[in-house]
């Protein structure tokens, strides 16, 4: 049996009071995980209090960042280290289509972030849209460990997903570049579409914006793959 990624990005939604409410809620029994792991990415603000619910529930999920300074410690206002993220989480995305787009990130400051994840121990999530976007960090990222989740952008809260052989394509494509390389696709994922991606040979899960915000969806999610 492959193991399986669910990845719950919150991106800027929920309050305190709203992240313990849907860890309150999910649905997932430990026992009926078997080879699928559970990586909930919350804003920075809530980090702490999702740590502290799982620890409480005893729940089988792992904790992600969404984003991570280009930068060690240091004089950089707003800015949250590698170092200080590594307190609370195991995985950072980087990269993301909407911090390429609306923060204009390019590569150079990616590859700054990738090596800071590195340098802490944290296991990067890099989001792509396109094989170059892979490419252009190998050299980087080299043999080290890495997820990398393909996001066609016209799929991205769209309600349109890609097709589940494109998605294939895409994967079988970045293993040929990185072939540690564990691949998710994001897009439009819902409980009614997520068999027919991880059901594809090179897909290892898959990254859940819009549909992680109800935990009664996301839980469904992660029973129906
Ligand atoms: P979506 O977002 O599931 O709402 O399409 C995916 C993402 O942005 O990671």
């Amino acid at each position: 049996m492959k193991r399986l990624l669910f990845i719950a990005n919150w991106k800027s939604y929920k309050t305190q009071k709203e992240a313990r409410e849907w860890l309150a809620e999910l649905s997932i029994k430990n026992q009926e995980l078997d080879d699928k792991e559970v990586i909930l990415c919350p804003p920075f603000t809530v980090l702490a209090t999702c740590a502290e619910s799982i620890q409480e529930k005893s729940l089988s999920l792992t904790l992600g960042a969404q984003d991570i300074s280009p930068f060690d410690e240091g004089k950089y206002t707003g800015e949250i280290s590698a170092k200080q993220i590594r307190e609370f989480a195991t995985y950072v995305i980087i990269g993301h289509s909407e911090r390429r787009s609306i923060f204009a990130e390019d590569e150079i400051l990616i590859q700054k972030k990738l090596d800071q994840a590195y340098h802490y121990g944290l296991i990067p999530i890099l989001c792509i849209s396109g094989i170059d976007q892979v490419i252009n960090q190998k050299e980087t990222i080299r043999s080290q460990e890495i997820i990398v989740a393909f996001e066609p952008l016209f799929a991205i809260g769209s309600g349109t997903p890609d097709s589940s052989q494109n998605a294939n394509h895409m994967a079988e494509q970045i293993k040929n570049q990185l072939p540690q390389a564990t691949v998710l696709y994001g897009g439009s994922i819902t409980s009614e579409n997520v068999a027919q991606f991880i059901e594809m040979p090179a897909i290892n899960g898959v990254l859940v914006g819009s549909s992680s915000l109800d935990p009664i969806e996301f839980s469904e999610i992660i029973a129906h793959a």
